[in-house]
């Protein structure tokens, strides 16, 4: 499937003549930040494993611990997102969505892959910005309290934890698989329609994997809130 539309040839091309390495750019951050959030989401189901030991602190401590933590968070994780998430605007209101007109699965595939866009920018914006502190004392994150901290900020409000996050853990698994699927084409590992097929599913696994690990973390995290001092 080419993920080229008819706006590619009628609008204006941001960045003109570099428009093919940027969209390569961007193809290259979203894989980037995908292989962040699939060890993300790992890391955050281990709250499943329980509060004695705390696995999920001990996770934590060594991620605290790791040399030169800053410069690898903007490095792998906040420029590539960044640039993602900018560009990927720019796509989705030039795009031209034709599940109206051609009702193929591919093209819904192309069409969930704007929403779940839109909806992670939401998301993003709620869970950064809520973790370091910008919405109030409940929603902050404390690596030093990783566990009583992360159960406050989910428990805050039944909406968080119903609505918000399996929302966002929904749209996040659903565009990243997809997203990992287009790719190979878009890089040309996936050329004939066998390759496509067997990728696919790969990816099918590759969103069961993230999505159950961040269900996991959620049900545990809500399971284990009560009893978890506040
Ligand atoms: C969980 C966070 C995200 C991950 C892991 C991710 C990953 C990816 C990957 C791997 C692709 C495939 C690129 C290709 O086909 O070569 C992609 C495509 C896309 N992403 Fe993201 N992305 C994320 C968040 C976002 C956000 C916040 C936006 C903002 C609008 C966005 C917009 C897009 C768009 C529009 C495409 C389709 C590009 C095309 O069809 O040419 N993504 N994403």
């Amino acid at each position: 499937m080419s993920t080229a539309t008819a706006s590619d040839f009628t609008l204006p091309v941001i960045g003109g003549q570099h428009h093919f390495l940027l969209r390569r750019l961007h193809s290259l951050t979203g894989l980037l930040f995908g292989g962040y959030i699939v060890v993300h989401l790992l890391v955050n189901a281990t709250i499943s494993q329980g509060t004695s030991p705390d696995v999920y602190q001990e996770q934590v401590n060594k991620i605290h611990s790791l040399p030169f933590l800053l410069a690898i968070e903007w490095v792998f994780i906040f420029l590539p997102i960044i640039y993602h998430t900018i560009y990927g605007i720019w796509i989705v209101f030039t795009g031209q969505p034709n599940v109206g007109k051609y009702n193929y699965t591919k093209n819904w595939f192309y069409f969930w892959q704007r929403v779940s866009a839109m909806v992670i920018v939401a998301f993003i914006l709620f869970h950064v910005l809520g973790m370091k502190g910008l919405f109030g004392c409940v929603f902050t994150f404390d690596a030093a309290h990783a566990t009583t901290t992360t159960v406050r900020h989910i428990t805050a409000h039944w909406s968080v934890a119903y609505l918000i996050y399996p929302l966002g853990i929904l749209a996040s698994s659903y565009h990243l698989a997809n997203g990992f699927w287009t790719a190979a084409i878009t890089w040309g590992l996936t050329i004939s329609a066998a390759a496509q097929r067997r990728w696919g599913f790969v990816c099918m696994g590759i969103f069961a994997t993230t999505f159950g690990c961040g269900m996991l973390a959620l049900f545990s995290i809500i399971r284990h809130g009560s009893m978890i001092v506040r």
